[in-house]
């Protein structure tokens, strides 16, 4: 019995440490030990119970009411507000699509508007749900453009069933101006995706620091979603997607009584659903409390403020825009490849994750702070520094000129699997024995950069398909 959890830890520190604060990308880290046992012993307890029927599971409901009236209040939701908690963000994101779409049945060929920068969930929600994506070129100031925005909901009113805005955006960490989008989709649903900034924001306003407007308190925005498992130093697994009335919350139901079992009743994308994450965010939560976010909040951006200074004294690295929030995209001078900065950095335990180029930007390196982060800012900028000098030493990453002007004209349609397994191969992501996942990933970084995105998206398609194998 004890040997499959021995296994479980043995197989677990090959994993990116989830605690320490050194771990820039996919995990948040409150640095309180204490506070993550207790959200750890909430999903044990609830890990059986069901989230299908809240009449069965009543302490579900009422965990789930306090999570949605704590976060109505942080957003500064009016008192008719309605919402749910949702698996994680791209749950939320798909809901606010799905919600917007079947809110307007009448609409044949539904439309949203969305900037460049909005994340890839609301893609997914796209191709989902047959909800055409309008994309919108961002400014020069990498936010969205509120005056191309209004053009492109104007271009088709009609069709129009939603407008996406981001506080702030993953991969440049910026607020998008909500009131102007928001008041130019009069009558047009207006979601705003603070899913990475919307626990943290509201606490810099309270600590007095300078935050563009994005809440319901914008006139417009008719929905937020929020999660827990970001900024709300919750164990993963768990998000907010808040309404501002229950009757705009009413289209993401789906109800189905014409069936011989039980009348399947959903607020979300899953039936079934582990009582745990609800339980772990709401422990969290209620440890935490207001006091509790505001002190995690100063340190999240004084490791900000002090990392954001540091970049700008080293000479190599820029930051992309100053940020809003907690998220920081910084590229890299000629001297020094982004790519062999990101594995440097991993060789001394920091783990940052690489942004490819988009629309004409270099690629860049992407850093989410967590509280926990500030105690080592220091040795976060002296691992920095280092790195960039051992990048600079390694030398520009250099694909074959030859390569790289096939990988360009490649059209992934026209690939076979025996095309994708030579490309794998060719890629370094593959070896001798299958799949491999390189330790140092600048080259295969390099290349997939040259490709296009449709390409890179088919390879690495391939590579999860080939990874992703039965045991047996
Ligand atoms: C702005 C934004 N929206 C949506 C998501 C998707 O969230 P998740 O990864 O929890 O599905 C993220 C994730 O980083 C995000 O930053």
């Amino acid at each position: 019995m004890t040997d499959a959890l021995a296994r479980l830890r043995t197989m677990q520190a090959a994993d990116l440490p989830v605690h320490g604060g050194r771990t820039l990308a996919y995990v948040y880290d409150s640095g309180l030990p204490d506070v993550d046992a207790i959200g750890r012993e909430a999903v044990a307890a609830y890990a059986g119970s069901n989230g299908l029927d809240p009449t069965a599971f009543p302490s579900l409901l009422q965990m789930e009411n306090d999570l949605v009236g704590f976060a109505a209040d942080l957003l500064d939701a009016p008192a008719e507000a309605a919402g749910t908690v949702t698996s994680g963000g791209t749950e939320s994101c798909l809901l606010a699509v799905q919600s917007a779409r079947d809110g307007r049945p009448e609409v044949e060929r539904p439309r949203m508007v969305v900037p460049s920068t909005v994340h890839a969930a609301f893609l997914k929600a796209a191709h989902y749900f047959g909800v055409e994506a309008v994309v919108v070129p961002v400014g020069p100031d990498f936010r969205a453009d509120p005056a191309a925005m209004v053009a492109a909901i104007d271009e088709d009113r009609d069709r129009t069933v939603l407008v996406v805005v981001s506080a702030p955006s993953y991969a440049h960490g910026v607020i998008d101006p909500v009131p102007p989008v928001a008041a130019a989709a009069r009558g047009i649903r207006c979601h705003v995706d603070a899913c990475i900034g919307g626990w943290v924001l509201p606490y810099a306003a309270r600590i007095g620091r300078d935050v563009a407007p994005w809440t319901f308190a914008v006139d417009g925005v008719t929905s937020i979603s929020v999660d827990l498992h970001k900024y709300g130093y919750a164990p993963k697994g768990t998000s907010v997607l808040l309404h501002r009335s229950s009757d705009l919350r009413r289209s993401q139901y789906f109800a189905y009584a014409d069936w011989p079992g039980y009348t399947m009743l959903n607020s979300t994308m899953q039936s079934t659903k582990s009582g745990g994450p609800l339980a772990g965010a709401w422990a969290v939560v209620e440890s935490l409390g207001h006091a509790g976010y505001e002190k995690l909040t100063r340190d999240v951006f004084e490791a900000t403020d002090r990392i954001v200074a540091g970049l700008d004294e080293i000479p190599a690295l820029s930051v992309i825009v100053a940020p809003d929030s907690t998220l920081v995209a910084f590229a890299t001078d000629g001297s020094c490849d982004a790519f062999t900065l990101c594995d440097e950095m991993a060789s001394r335990g920091w783990h940052v994750q690489p942004q490819m180029s988009y629309d004409g930007q270099p690629p860049t390196v992407h850093l989410s702070m967590s509280a926990a982060t500030l105690a080592h800012v220091d040795e976060f900028l002296s691992a920095l520094e280092e790195s960039v000098a051992a990048a600079a030493a390694v030398g520009p990453v250099t694909v074959d000129p030859e390569i790289a002007a096939f990988i360009e004209a490649l059209d992934p349609a026209a690939l076979t699997d025996a095309d994708f397994d030579g490309l794998l191969l060719a890629a370094g992501l593959a070896g001798g024995d299958g799949i491999a996942v390189p330790e140092r990933m600048a080259e295969v970084n390099a290349m997939l950069d040259l490709a296009s995105p449709r390409m890179r998206e088919a390879l690495l398609v391939a590579f999860l398909d080939r990874l992703q194998r039965p045991t047996r």
